[in-house]
């Protein structure tokens, strides 16, 4: 069914994201195109003429919402703009997105970015699909809106070369392609002169950036360079894969002034056997070797992970051995996931054996007990002073959250730390995910240099 009309100008725009931080950069690009066009932003999903869906694919899950969106627009009342749906599940199911869903009148894949405005004209006589290649490079080079004008995302490859069992990412985003140094660089560089002071370089693996590259530049040196940008104070990074994260990445780290406290280095299961299964490419002894040669290295560092509960054969004594891991490795924060077969992937040919009720049980216990971990890594900050860089409007009225060197969350007074600015504050207590602060200093301001507190 077709909405009863439809609108056929676009002045607004509205962008849901799903999943990873590549996906949030890509929507960066789709909405400075859409700024660009002439189009404004709204808050509101239901008032835009264009509303887009940036979707994931990652997990069942995250596709099951995306249906389910789909699904009730058909039901929504009155005049409905023009939907689009682009990302991973546009990439492998756009042909059926626009069988199953007659809202929908456009799908478009990343590498059709550049054509979008032509794609939109088109959209609003015809329903479209493009899923065509071009060059990343020209992507990377196209409009971004972002949404905090201190931090930007910036890439350093595409793709992933990996070919861990579970996972559908170098099926719908292709081997690993990454960007030269020169661009990278530079693309820091007009960013910091434009007033951003914080970058997060993203890459499915970003220490394996460079293999595919004639320059052979490692990520280290990436690091460095980057860091090396005047105007440049934060840099953070993900994701580490554990088996290529060098010891001269650690050390960057430990030496570079703008080199952030924080790791996001995803472990998946502490079981060898199931490591294996996974075709991680490293044990449980490495991982945690790893994890404490970080810690010396880099006094201080946040260690995040990601986790699966329930992979194929995964045994209660497996499960046992990811609980001593994360009990050993003591995580600042873990993202736990149970295991979801993907079409296509090397787990989709095992029997997905774990019943649904033991995944939920085992994620649960695991969630307990990181939860503890979390909270008693919150509660060693009581006191500490952080700089935080404020990135949004907190729950509270009045309030603001912002993030520290180390990643972690930090809620503040709206009236002490402005949005968009880097403050230095003390944290006065911890809660279950987030410190709560009070500002000492406004460093910076909206990129302007700031005023200390009275
Ligand atoms: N099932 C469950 N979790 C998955 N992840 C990736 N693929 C799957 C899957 N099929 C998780 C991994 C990865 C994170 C981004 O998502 O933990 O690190
Ligand atoms: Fe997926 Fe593994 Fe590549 Fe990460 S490293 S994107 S989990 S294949």
């Amino acid at each position: 069914m077709m909405s009863a009309s439809r609108r056929t100008s676009i002045r607004s725009y509205h962008i849901r994201t799903f999943g990873c931080q590549m996906n949030v950069h890509d929507s960066e690009h789709v909405a400075g195109l859409c700024e660009q066009m002439g189009y404004e932003w709204t808050g509101s999903a239901d008032e835009a003429d264009l509303l887009i869906f940036n979707t994931c694919c990652v997990r069942q899950g995250a596709e099951d919402r995306l249906w389910g969106n789909l699904a009730s627009l058909a039901h929504a009342e009155g005049a409905r703009g023009l939907v689009a749906v682009c990302g991973c599940v546009a990439e492998s199911r756009g042909v059926e997105i626009l069988a199953r869903f007659p809202e929908v009148g456009l799908v478009f894949g990343m590498e059709a970015l550049g054509r979008l405005p032509q794609l939109i004209e088109r959209s609003l006589v015809a329903r479209v699909c493009d899923t065509g290649e071009v060059e990343e490079a020209e992507i990377d080079a196209l409009p971004a809106r972002r949404e905090n004008t201190l931090r930007a995302r910036v890439p350093v490859s595409h793709g992933c070369d990996n070919n861990c069992a579970y996972c559908v990412v170098p099926l719908v985003r292709g081997g690993e392609r990454s960007r030269p140094a020169s661009d990278i660089v530079e693309e820091v560089g007009a960013l910091a002169r434009a007033g951003v002071v914080e970058i997060e370089l993203l890459g499915q693996n970003v220490n394996s950036y460079g293999g595919d590259l004639d320059e052979k530049v490692s990520f280290a040196e990436i690091l460095g360079r980057v860091a090396g940008v005047p105007g440049i104070r934060r840099v953070k990074f993900e994701t580490s894969h554990p088996r290529d994260l060098g010891r001269e990445v650690l050390v960057a780290m430990s030496e570079c002034g703008p080199l952030c406290e924080y790791l996001h280095l995803p472990v998946q299961s502490g079981s060898d056997r199931v490591l294996k299964a996974m075709n991680r490419g490293y044990d449980a002894g490495y991982y945690k070797e790893t994890a404490a040669l970080a810690r010396q290295i880099v006094p201080g560092i946040k260690i995040t992970t990601d986790i699966i509960v329930g992979f194929p054969g995964e045994d209660r004594e497996d499960f046992e051995r990811t609980l001593d891991l994360v009990r050993t490795v003591e995580f600042d924060a873990a993202y736990m996931f149970m295991y979801s077969p993907r079409e296509g992937t090397p787990a989709w040919l095992l029997e997905d054996d774990v019943p649904v009720a033991e995944k939920k049980r085992r994620l649960a216990e695991l969630s307990r007990l990181q939860g503890k971990i979390t909270v008693n890594s919150l509660e060693k900050m009581s006191g500490a002073r952080v700089e935080v860089l404020v990135e949004g409007l907190g729950r509270d009225p009045g309030q603001v959250v912002g993030r520290t060197r180390g990643n972690q969350v930090v809620v503040l007074d709206g009236s002490e730390a402005p949005l968009e600015s880097l403050v230095t504050a003390r944290v006065v207590s911890a809660g279950r995910h987030s410190l709560k602060g009070r500002v000492y200093e406004v460093l910076l301001e909206g990129g302007r240099q700031g005023t200390r507190r009275e």
